[in-house]
């Protein structure tokens, strides 16, 4: 096994394992990435108070995320096509979050169904919903979630309208996918994940086909998802989702004040302040800018967590240092799995674990509860 000491290490081998196509899909931002970019750098302006000659025994970074125990303020996020990264991608790691003791978010643009990862994990793992015209499949979908024993509903708000993103269009990797001659050598050139994914059956979007009424095939997937995604989303919609689900609910999107205002108001558990990875918006501010205000508006009545950018785990305490009750990753744990499968995305929240315990301690606290803006330097957030 390489040696492997960070995420940015998990980057670079999943960069040379992965089928360009996929792993360009995972890292990209939409137009000039300029807010997928800035999700990362901003953290790396924020600095942190050293503290010294302080007991710091007995450390725990342990919390609750939506009334779940998480070992750390993470959970894994929404990541569609997770399954092309590697073979049964979202199966592999449901299992490492699962193990490693935090949420699993599965996204209904993933390869492995609801039912796969039902059977395949003990732990209540959350699901993921877009707003869809046809409001049959996703009370269909949401009954299937009941089934499963999924504990949370994860609605994105934010990709309605999807943004570009060039590498995809360069790839081919469209609806439906035209994959230019280049991208299919390389894909023939990854041996190790083209063994791996002869050995699954699972290669096109399993929560879909097959059980979505106008979708059999990858060719009516495409017009379907074309057409369903509503860009005539509203705040009753939101409501028509809640009247569904009696579970937690999480949306996901949130970038503004009075968006976070209107989404505690119409019920939501948790929020996510969320620019999609930097995948819809661009120019719009990166997330860790974006929280401060909205953890100050709403925090106090509604679980404010965050996405976008972390890598270390000096960032999932700088977020937390701002508000966020909890982080989601996506990027750093699919690199993980694309790089080493199960055994990567342990290795990632692992990597993560140490780093955000070790940073906790310099910083001269043994619990997250403590925790607060006082740990960060004045000026630099
Ligand atoms: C889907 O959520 C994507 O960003 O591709």
């Amino acid at each position: 096994m390489p040696v492997v000491t960070c995420i940015e290490d998990l980057r670079k081998l999943a960069e040379r394992r992965v089928p360009r196509m996929f792993y360009d899909y995972a890292d990209s931002g939409s137009w000039t990435e300029s807010t997928y970019r800035s999700n990362e750098a901003d953290f790396r302006g924020i600095l942190l108070r050293q503290r010294v000659a302080v007991n710091l025994e007995n450390r725990s970074t342990q919390v609750s995320m939506a009334g779940q125990t998480a070992k750390m303020p993470v959970a894994i996020a929404p990541v569609g096509l997770m399954g092309m990264q590697h073979s049964d991608g979202e199966i592999l790691t449901a299992r490492a979050a699962e193990k490693f003791g935090i949420p699993f978010t599965l996204s209904t643009m993933s390869i492995c169904s609801i039912e796969d990862i039902a059977e395949a994990t003990t732990a209540p793992f959350w699901f993921q919903l877009y707003m869809m015209r046809d409001r049959d499949a996703m009370t269909r979908m949401i009954g299937r979630c009941k089934a499963a024993g999924c504990s949370a509903l994860v609605l994105t708000l934010d990709l309605q309208v999807p943004g570009q993103r060039h590498k995809d269009l360069r790839n081919g990797l469209t609806v439906p996918p035209k994959p230019t001659l280049a991208t299919l050598i390389d894909l023939a050139t990854k041996a190790r994940w083209c063994w791996n994914m002869s050995r699954t059956k699972r290669r096109s979007f399993g929560n879909l086909v097959g059980h979505v009424q106008a979708v059999s095939n990858m060719r009516s997937l495409s017009a379907w998802s074309t057409e369903q995604f509503d860009p005539r989303v509203s705040w009753q919609d939101v409501d028509w989702v809640r009247r569904q689900w009696n579970g937690k609910l999480i949306l996901k999107g949130i970038m503004d004040v009075e968006d976070a205002k209107l989404a505690a108001a119409h019920g939501a558990d948790a929020i996510v302040v969320s620019n999609h990875g930097g995948r819809v918006l661009d120019s719009a501010p990166s997330t860790i800018r974006a929280l401060p205000p909205i953890a100050e508006a709403v925090g106090s009545t509604t679980e404010v967590w965050m996405d976008g950018g972390i890598r270390t785990g000096q960032d999932i305490l700088k977020a937390w240092a701002l508000g966020a009750r909890g982080t989601l990753i996506g990027r750093a744990a699919v690199y993980g799995l694309g790089a080493l499968g199960e055994a990567g995305v342990t290795k990632a929240l692992q990597m993560l674990h140490k780093e955000l315990d070790v940073t906790m301690a310099h910083c001269g606290h043994t619990r997250l509860a403590s925790v607060d803006r006082s740990i960060l330097v004045p000026g630099t957030y």
